[in-house]
């Protein structure tokens, strides 16, 4: 195994790779005979004719190419939905989760996943699936693609290393990792964690991509310098080992006797990375109100309306607040776009209390939300000098399409089914004397 954590920086950068040396062909992509034996495989995760800017290719060279496997045999993963197969009704109960409990037997990264919401159309690639996971066991005879989408992983709880075809990745909470479509990959726990959990968006739409920056002008917010995509890694082990896929909303697995990790070099834009949320340049109001939360857009999925994002990443870190004469927490609000939140660590400005890391909320499109009562009276009256929001990390998975929530969240023992009541407190101020 040649094993490295070295990274190459750049978002969908034309990376170039080898674990060995002279192991990429030079001057072209399939030659006659590839270097050291090795077979030449195209990954395309857009359509060959995309246009150029979004254009997503790799071309791997392994030991043995992809099709060297079983047939494909269904494999039952009830705990995973994707829509619109497993589509539940919509909702537009504004709701609100405990964390999930982190597992008490034996579970990997793939058993361990739940899936809280489904949206859109998996096989006409729109929309997404917003997944809890929560394990504490290696992946270690199986692997996983997915077909369905690409994986955003944010993790909230442990360090996961993501051994991946086109090499390794180590993410830990504050960061986040991105799987392409397709990609063969396995999740083991790292750096002595013992469980991990998180989130998983899988964006069936568009691949995500950094905003516009419009009159931010050429820098700010995510910068591309800061992702980090993986070095050529591979291991050349054999022995029974299970790819498991899922495609059109259901999972199957196919057998080979060799690690599918076996990508001894590769080049192209087609390939996993991670960011460190930390890096993201936050821009904020330094005159008065509050600015849409768009303005802290990491990534997003364009749908075929401009502007109307199939999916977007959004998050609330660590800032200062300056807002003169504003109320300065997000506003009551009701909004087109339905949005799925998450919390990595500390508190969201929001929310008094109930909103815990580890937990997640849902606001459906039109259905109401905003501070609670005590966020509402407490933000009213503040003395309005700078302040600096240090220990906060949340984020927002917001798409155009309506989320589902699926039996197992709305059934969950962890879901407040108390969670309107948030609001019931909001008192009436109306004075028709007083301005
Ligand atoms: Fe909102």
């Amino acid at each position: 195994m040649t094993r490295s954590l070295d990274y190459q920086p750049g978002f969908r950068n034309h990376f170039s790779s080898e674990a060995l040396p002279g192991a990429l062909p030079t001057g072209q992509n399939s030659p006659q005979r590839c270097p050291y034996g090795l077979y030449a495989e195209q990954l395309s995760g857009s359509a060959f004719t995309a246009p150029r800017h979004r254009n997503l290719r790799s071309w791997l060279y392994r030991i043995r190419p992809s099709v060297v496997q079983s047939a494909y045999e269904p494999l039952a993963m009830p705990r995973v939905a994707t829509a619109p197969l497993d589509q539940p009704a919509a909702d537009p109960n504004q709701m609100r989760w405990d964390p999930a409990p982190l597992p008490e037997t034996a579970t990997d990264f793939l058993d361990g996943l739940l899936t809280v919401a489904v949206n859109g159309n998996a096989d006409a690639q729109q929309g997404c699936a917003v997944h809890l996971y929560a394990c504490n066991r290696d992946m270690t005879e199986r692997f996983f693609y997915d077909a369905d989408g690409e994986l955003l992983i944010v993790p909230q709880q442990g360090d996961l290393r993501l051994r991946t075809e086109l090499g390794e990745l180590e993410v830990t909470p504050g960061e986040i990792a991105l799987i392409p479509r397709g990609i063969k990959f396995q999740v083991r726990l790292a750096n002595g964690s013992e469980a991990a959990r998180g989130y998983v968006a899988e964006n069936h739409g568009q691949p995500l991509e950094l905003p516009e920056l419009g009159p931010i002008g050429a820098n700010g917010l995510a910068n591309p310098r800061d992702f980090q995509s993986p070095v050529a890694a591979y291991e050349e082990i054999e022995g029974d080992i299970a790819l498991v896929a899922k495609f059109a909303g259901r999972f199957w697995v196919t057998r080979l006797d060799h690690s599918p990790l076996d990508v001894v070099a590769w080049h192209g834009n087609y390939a996993p990375c991670k960011y460190d949320l930390a890096c993201f340049n936050t821009i904020n109001t330094v005159s008065f109100d509050h600015p849409d939360p768009s303005i802290f857009t990491v990534l997003t999925s364009p749908s075929e309306t401009p502007g109307t994002a199939n999916l977007d990443f959004v998050i609330f870190p660590p800032r200062w607040m300056v807002a003169e004469h504003s109320f300065r927490p997000p506003w009551f609000h009701r909004n087109l776009m339905s949005e799925f939140m998450g919390l990595v660590h500390g508190a969201y400005d929001a929310k008094a209390e109930g909103f815990r890391p580890g937990g997640a909320s849902l606001h459906n499109c039109m259905s109401p939300h905003g501070p609670d009562a005590d966020t509402f009276e407490k933000a009213s009256t503040a003395e309005l000098t700078p302040q600096y929001l240090g220990n906060t990390l949340a984020f927002m998975f917001e798409s155009r399409y309506v989320f589902h929530p699926t039996e197992a969240a709305l059934d969950a023992d962890f879901r407040q089914r108390d969670y309107v009541d948030v609001w019931s407190t909001l008192r009436r101020h109306f004075d028709p004397t007083t301005r």
